[in-house]
């Protein structure tokens, strides 16, 4: 027997593990009620588009950064929706989803040893990524009080030698906080003057409730230089699976990008990147649709946990529902566990983005009629055992 242990890296020994158990998967009786997946079609045009690159052939490597058409239709869009002038020659690299772009914007900026920090609870994955590195991110706790937003001298508190760069993610997954232009303009002032790269992770820019606003940390005055937006087409065009997102930061910072980019992918997915385009020259008002369905949903939510006693953080963008399961007394592991095992409801743990989560566990608006309402009638049942 080869002892195969022996032959891991250290890396991937302290990661082994850590990605808990897959619960994207179905099985038969299980409703996901905390899903990432959006569960709407793309845009005809988008499905359209990645036939016609198969049937065209054109599935070889592109260059880099992209196909140019792609890149343009990117710097247009910063452009017209965000107010990020960029080059899409320079200040572009398309990449297999946000994930490649978290992953080599980390590299490019952290060194062994080094601290990302971001406001937690937060994206799970800048954990895992930053420690492959040899780095640190630091989480720096919200608490529910201020609806998980950030208090900005916490993150100066936060801030040592070490500290690369601040990790922004505005609609918040898991929390579905969205920052005001007022509060980015406080980590702005901080970040000049404390030199600090920003990481601006924008993937869930289109899904804002209730007239709360989406705003690009690299549209503030004097933040464009120091900025790196990442975005992606997974969450707004439902394309998960299709692995497209793209990063928009200064020439220089893209250059010293492109070999991480090209050691782990040469370049994005080819057909994708044809979907890509298709999908950002459509009219943007197909998305109306989705967005007040997504609404009715979080509408129900909350009239199930007002229902049942419970409450959440006020759910402001992004597509989760960060659920208070305090007053049942059990933990965040614990509850979703018995509501996996009692009522075959699957949910994340609020601590699967830092202990800040804790009494917390993320629901989705992303499971559509009728099963929805079936998986909400089965966590009331659930929850009036737990708190009659
Ligand atoms: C905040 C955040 N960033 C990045 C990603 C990765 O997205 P992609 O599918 O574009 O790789 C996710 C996925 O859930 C996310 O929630």
């Amino acid at each position: 027997m080869v002892n195969l242990d022996k032959h891991l890296s250290n890396r991937a020994k302290e990661l082994r593990g850590s990605l808990g158990r897959q619960t994207s998967v179905s099985i038969a009786g299980l409703i996901n009620l905390g899903s990432g997946t959006p569960d709407f079609m793309p845009p005809q045009a988008v499905l359209d588009a990645m036939h016609e690159a198969v049937s065209g052939g054109r599935i070889q490597y592109t260059s880099w950064t992209g196909i140019p058409e792609l890149r343009k239709a990117i710097a247009d869009k910063l452009k017209s929706e965000n107010n990020i002038a960029v080059d899409p020659d320079s200040e572009i690299i398309v990449t297999s989803g946000a994930q490649e772009a978290l992953m080599i914007t980390l590299m490019t900026l952290l060194d062994p040893g080094d601290h990302a920090l971001t406001p937690s609870p937060h994206y799970d994955e800048y954990t895992r990524d930053a420690k492959i590195l040899g780095g640190t991110l630091i989480p720096v706790p919200t608490t529910p009080e201020s609806n998980f937003t950030i208090d900005v001298a916490d993150l100066e508190a936060a801030i040592t030698a070490q500290t690369k760069a601040i990790v922004v993610v505005s609609p918040n997954n898991p929390t579905g906080t969205v920052l005001p232009e007022s509060k980015l303009l406080e980590i702005a002032a901080l970040a000049q003057k404390r030199d600090l790269m920003v990481i601006s992770d924008e993937i869930y820019e289109y899904y804002v409730f209730d007239g709360h606003k989406h705003f690009s940390m690299a549209s503030l005055p004097n933040m464009r230089e120091r900025t790196i937006t990442i975005n992606s087409f997974s969450k707004s065009f439902a394309m998960t699976g299709v692995r497209l997102g793209y990063i928009a930061a200064p020439a220089e910072i893209v250059e010293a990008m492109l070999p991480f980019h090209h050691a782990m992918m040469i370049c994005a997915n080819a057909v994708a990147q044809y979907a890509g385009l298709a999908a950002l020259t459509q009219p943007r008002d197909w998305f109306k649709d989705v967005l007040i369905e997504y609404d009715r949903r979080r509408q129900l939510w909350l009239s199930t946990l007002k229902e049942v006693g419970l409450l959440c953080s006020e759910p402001q963008g992004a597509y989760y529902v960060f659920i208070d399961i305090r007053p049942t007394g059990l933990s965040s592991a614990e509850f979703v566990a018995k509501a996996r095992e009692e009522a075959r409801l699957v949910f994340q743990p609020g601590t699967i983005g830092g202990g800040a989560g804790e009494g917390f566990i993320r629901g989705a608006l992303t499971k559509g009629s009728p099963e929805f309402e079936e998986g909400l009638e089965r966590f009331k049942s659930f929850v009036r055992k737990l708190i009659p």
